[in-house]
């Protein structure tokens, strides 16, 4: 949090007048928030290093501090903690400086950096469902604030729709005969210009497909071939994959479109696959690849790694390129044609294996400097009141559009006089700050009826807040 640093310096201060020189001193956000805001551990540290009394080291840090203004209470605890509760004037100024600044307290760039935000992460053939609702909301804040700092900020929903997903519907639609043409190797005619499947046909056929491959190899097989093909470029599947392609992308903008989130670039996995073919060329070249059991793969491990870290699969050995491949080819294309300077996923926290790997291998592989700023903004698990992650009564994932009717609904009936676009805006704001009020990283509970409460920490008691001070003022 912002406000460490500020106590951060008085603290320091603290333990110099005490008689600690040239100490850095840290703090933390206190892990039990009920006995106080902050806390530091540093008179332990010290204890240790000079053969003193700990909790001695914290009471005469405790007798300088204890005055301040800042602080409400200061304590000594255990065994040497130092405990810090923040007074209210503290947090009066802290907010006054937030509120009578024009720009919130946030920074203002004077040399702008070109920052790619990586968000959304929606995949083809697959409607959004709760899970990506994070995602989005959490990028397009993160993409907002960092533009309202002046950086140039290029949003990329980065939509997945290269890999193993695609040779799942396609096997699955050559298996029901709804389009045998696009199966057909010896049809060198033009394909129809409308799509074999509707989206709501392909919300259907995904599941089925996945379940499938799952309980039948032959299929599972069948299913990889046409990836492996697909990305080869046979005529065929690549114009059905264009059909799915777009028919689902049009689905995914509405649904960002209803939760106001916007991205700069609607790239793709697919858009870099050239890109990926002429890297692994290259690398190859280089000798930068190794092979293992058929794969093309480069080991990432570091000496100080203490837990496993397996290597980078760039090129699989039946000849597909999977997630790294991808993401690989595509940090290059933002390197160089978009000149990023820095680059933050928003995406799952249980991907950090994933980018730790790759955020690696782009270096290892000289793609990016050794010092290229990468974040991975990993973010929680939404789950149902039980502490799974969220199902519906019929046990699939809730889509993110249903969840957007609930939490419209729910609005509407609220108000007094019905009116779609007043229900949807309370809706998305209950959701987006439902989503918002828990911190990134955590796990939290979808919980949609409080979530709509008109009081209390909700996003349509902001807007009733705001309307209300509105109508006073005039
Ligand atoms: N499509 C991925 C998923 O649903 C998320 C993509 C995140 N971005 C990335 N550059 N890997 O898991």
């Amino acid at each position: 949090m912002i406000y460490l640093s500020n106590i951060q310096k008085i603290v320091q201060n603290g333990f110099e007048k005490a008689g600690f020189h040239n100490e850095v001193i840290q703090l933390t956000e206190s892990n039990r928030p009920e006995l106080s805001d902050v806390q530091c551990n540093d008179a332990l540290r010290l204890a240790k290093q000079l053969g003193k009394n700990p909790r001695d080291i914290g009471e005469s840090v405790k007798s300088i501090l204890e005055n301040e203004s800042v602080f409400e209470k200061v304590s000594v605890d255990g065994p040497g903690f130092l405990n810090f509760t923040l007074s209210d004037k503290f947090w009066i100024q802290k907010f006054s400086h937030v509120t009578e600044n024009e720009r919130f307290g946030l920074y203002q760039t004077s040399a702008p950096q070109t920052v790619v935000v990586d968000y959304g992460g929606p995949n083809l053939a697959k409607p959004l469902h709760a899970g990506h609702l994070r995602s989005a909301v959490i990028g397009e804040s993160v993409k907002r604030i960092l533009k309202f700092a002046g950086e140039k900020t290029i949003g990329d929903v980065h939509f997945g729709d290269w890999g193993l997903q695609m040779g799942l519907v396609s096997a699955e639609i050559e298996r029901r005969d709804i389009a045998p043409i696009y199966f057909d190797k010896n049809y060198e005619g033009k394909y129809p210009s409308e799509s074999p499947v509707s989206m709501s046909d392909l919300a259907e056929i995904y599941p089925s497909a996945s379940g499938c491959a799952k309980e039948d190899d032959n299929f599972k097989k069948v299913a990889q071939d046409q990836t492996v093909r697909l990305q080869n470029g046979e005529r065929g599947l690549r114009a059905l994959w264009q059909h799915c392609h777009d028919i689902s992308l049009e689905a995914i903008k509405e649904s960002y479109r209803l939760l106001e989130v916007d991205f700069d670039l609607w790239m793709g996995e697919a858009d870099v696959h050239d890109r990926v073919r002429d890297l692994i060329q290259e690398f190859k070249a280089d000798g930068k690849l190794e092979e293992s059991e058929g794969a093309l793969v480069v080991s990432v491990k570091e000496e100080s790694d203490k837990k496993e870290m397996p290597p980078v699969l760039v090129l699989k050995s039946n000849g597909s390129v999977g997630y790294h491949a991808t993401d690989i080819a595509t940090i290059d294309y933002r390197f160089k044609e978009l000149h990023a300077e820095k680059m933050i996923y928003v995406v799952d926290q249980r991907q950090s294996l994933h980018f730790e790997q790759l955020f690696r291998v782009v270096k290892k592989l000289g793609i990016v400097p050794q010092k290229f700023p990468f974040i991975h903004v990993g973010y929680g698990t939404m789950n149902a009141k039980d502490g799974k992650p969220f199902k519906t009564r019929a046990g699939g994932v809730l889509r993110l559009e249903d969840m957007i009717q609930i939490l419209k609904d729910a609005a509407g009936e609220r108000l007094r006089e019905p009116n779609e676009n007043l229900a949807r805006q309370v809706g998305v704001a209950a959701l987006k700050f439902g989503d918002l009020m828990n911190p990134p990283r955590s796990d939290y509970v979808l919980d949609l009826d409080s979530f709509t409460q008109f009081e209390g920490k909700t996003g349509p008691y902001i807007q009733y807040t705001a309307v209300r001070i509105q109508s006073i003022l005039s």
